[in-house]
């Protein structure tokens, strides 16, 4: 089988609330539903890597001593195939979890509160996972725990020549230098694009440019995911790649889509896939994963995925 995923990062019970319309300043506004569900980027991404690769998927995280710790632990090992024992309890500080707005249309606006992610980290990644990323196929990062501990990893991987994808998503606050400089494929939205270069994302010539700062920033792959319009890898000086949404019978829900199209990405890379099959994948595995409600309940299978890309290729 090919070499393991891991993922070092976030996870959080995700509180759901469904509404029509967001409150406005000292409004109280009525859901239609809400309930916890398990997400956090680095568990989403975690658990459709369990879900979608050959190999074995290992998350390294903090989750709290608490009710939320125990929901994120259950969920982690009904998800299939990610191994969680390096998800460890941080004694003092609450599992980390999220307020996911979610509109009748699918999107959503998410508030996250770090907790454990944050404070659960105490002096760093320990010697034994630091062994394992260095063992790793590829090394998976978002941004919900703190940099510091991201670039430990980072640094790990780069000594034994591992690959390392950081997707953007989660603080809003500049990429250190020294943490960017590690990243091989850096992965934003069109709006964490914006924000790291302080560039217009709008159009797809922007979009460009805005790349083309990220390489001067020292990162060689940058891999835009750019919601309904798909996505588009730009590798420095080489032609941008890409590639279309598969279009979801029903938008039911798009959390998660963002780290099920990135760890997917990850799982068709560690195959030996072409960049172009590693966005194609990606994409299908992206669109199964909004038709389902909840991040880590909505990650598909690869047998699943394999269907939806056979059909696709018939249209
Ligand atoms: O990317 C989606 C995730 O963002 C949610 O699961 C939520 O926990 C936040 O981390």
């Amino acid at each position: 089988p090919p070499a393991p995923i891991v993922v070092v990062g976030s996870a959080n019970a995700d509180i759901y609330v469904e509404v029509d319309r967001l409150p406005l300043a000292g409004e109280t506004v009525a859901a239609r539903a809400g309930r916890s569900l398990p997400g956090g980027k680095g568990a989403n991404q975690a658990a459709c890597g369990g879900r979608l690769a050959l190999g074995p998927t290992y998350l390294v995280a903090r989750v709290g001593d608490d009710a939320n710790g125990r929901l994120l632990e259950g969920a982690l090992a009904d998800a299939g195939g990610v191994r969680t024992d390096r998800v460890a309890r941080a004694p003092d500080a609450p599992s980390g979890h999220a307020v996911v707005m979610l509109m009748p249309d699918g999107q959503n606006s998410i508030i996250i509160v770090g907790g454990a992610n944050m404070q659960g980290w105490a002096a760093g990644i320990g010697a034994e996972d630091l062994e394992l990323i260095q063992k790793a196929g590829v090394l998976l990062l978002q941004r919900e725990i703190p940099d510091w501990v991201n670039t430990q990893a980072a640094q790990a991987a780069k000594s034994a020549g591992v690959p390392v994808i950081m997707d953007a998503g989660g603080m809003d606050a500049p990429v250190p230098q020294d943490l960017l400089s590690l990243v091989d494929i850096f992965s934003p939205n069109e709006t964490e694009l914006a924000r790291l270069t302080g560039m217009p994302t709008e159009t797809f010539e922007q979009i460009s440019q805005a790349a083309g700062e990220c390489h001067k920033m020292g990162v060689k792959e940058v891999l835009v995911k750019l919601g309904s319009q798909g996505s588009a890898l730009f590798v420095e000086g080489e032609k941008p790649v890409r590639q279309p949404i598969i279009p979801a019978t029903e938008v039911i829900d798009t959390t998660g889509a963002g780290d099920t199209f990135t760890s997917a990405f990850a799982v068709a890379l560690v195959e030996g896939k072409s960049k172009e099959e590693c966005m194609r994948f990606a994409a299908a595995a992206a669109s199964l994963c909004v038709r389902v409600k909840g991040a880590i309940p909505s990650m598909p299978d690869r047998k699943s995925v394999m269907k939806l890309l056979e059909s696709a290729q018939v249209e």
